[in-house]
């Protein structure tokens, strides 16, 4: 099988090398865990650093301010952007009914997985994308009305990304304490992976994790590994590392 490399320093050799190639997985987290910059990471260096072009579709936080944010690690999302080898989808303002000021966004009228899959499709194809995110799906989700749908929608959208020959990363949020890994507790087994990022603060220190809960066709690290968002963004660290430095 081949695998894609995950663009997050330290994570390929976790995982055989990096993900398997057109899976869809999903990343999972509480709010401020890094789920948007290990996303974002993904695509800005499959683009970069590996000629991947890359889809971004981004339904909680406006594409101005991902870009502006992430100016932050070095990643000049608007060159890559106009090299057409990284792409963000406008998902924000469709829901409210507005139109986007992004070259690419939904429609305003009745915004729904179809037609946001359309629209991904539609970008996937001219930019010939490797790679696919999707942040969050719970964004998506303000009209599921029970864990069915939502396990039929993201069945779906991994589905036709698959299709599409994509790997593709999706966001999920979980509560710190929750058992379930994705917000409706049913995104987890859909998918072909689960990535689980922590952020624990202990009195003045604070701590974040990454676990590997699942990679189907993959001998993967169970453990939990430390990780650090500098200004050249995330790394994973080995447990091993750890205890050397302490
Ligand atoms: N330049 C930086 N250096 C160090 N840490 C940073 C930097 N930029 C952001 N962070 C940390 O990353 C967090 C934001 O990460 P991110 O937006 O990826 O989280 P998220 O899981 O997507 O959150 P949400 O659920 O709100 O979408 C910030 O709260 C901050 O703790
Ligand atoms: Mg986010």
């Amino acid at each position: 099988m081949n695998r894609v490399k995950t663009g997050v320093i330290g994570l390929d050799s976790l995982l055989e090398g990096g993900f398997p190639e057109g899976r869809s997985i999903l990343v999972s987290g509480g709010c401020g865990t890094g789920k948007t910059i290990f996303c974002m990471q993904y695509i800005y260096n499959g683009a970069k650093e590996y000629g991947e072009p890359g889809v971004y579709v981004t339904l909680d936080e406006r594409p101005a301010l991902i870009r502006e944010d992430v100016i932050r690690f070095g990643w000049d999302l608007k060159k890559l952007e106009e090299q057409n080898m990284l792409q963000l989808v406008d998902g924000t303002i469709a829901k409210l009914g507005m139109p986007s000021e992004e070259e690419f966004s939904l429609p305003v009228t009745g915004f729904d997985v179809d037609k946001l899959l359309l629209e991904v499709m539609r970008v996937i194809k001219r930019i010939g994308a490797k790679r696919a995110v999707i942040d969050s799906i719970p964004a998506l989700g303000f009209n599921f009305e029970s864990s069915n749908e939502v396990r039929k929608a993201v069945l779906k959208l991994s589905y036709m990304l698959m299709r599409s020959g994509v790997t593709a990363l999706m966001t999920s949020e979980v509560n710190e304490g929750n058992a379930k890994y994705g917000k409706y507790g049913v995104e987890e087994y859909v998918v072909d992976g689960v990535i689980v990022l922590h952020y624990m603060g202990v009195g003045t220190q604070s701590n974040r994790t990454l676990h590997i809960r699942k990679m189907r066709a993959t001998h993967h690290s169970e453990d939990l590994h430390p990780i650090e968002i500098t200004n050249k963004g995330m790394t994973v660290h080995k447990i091993e590392e750890e205890y050397a430095e302490a």
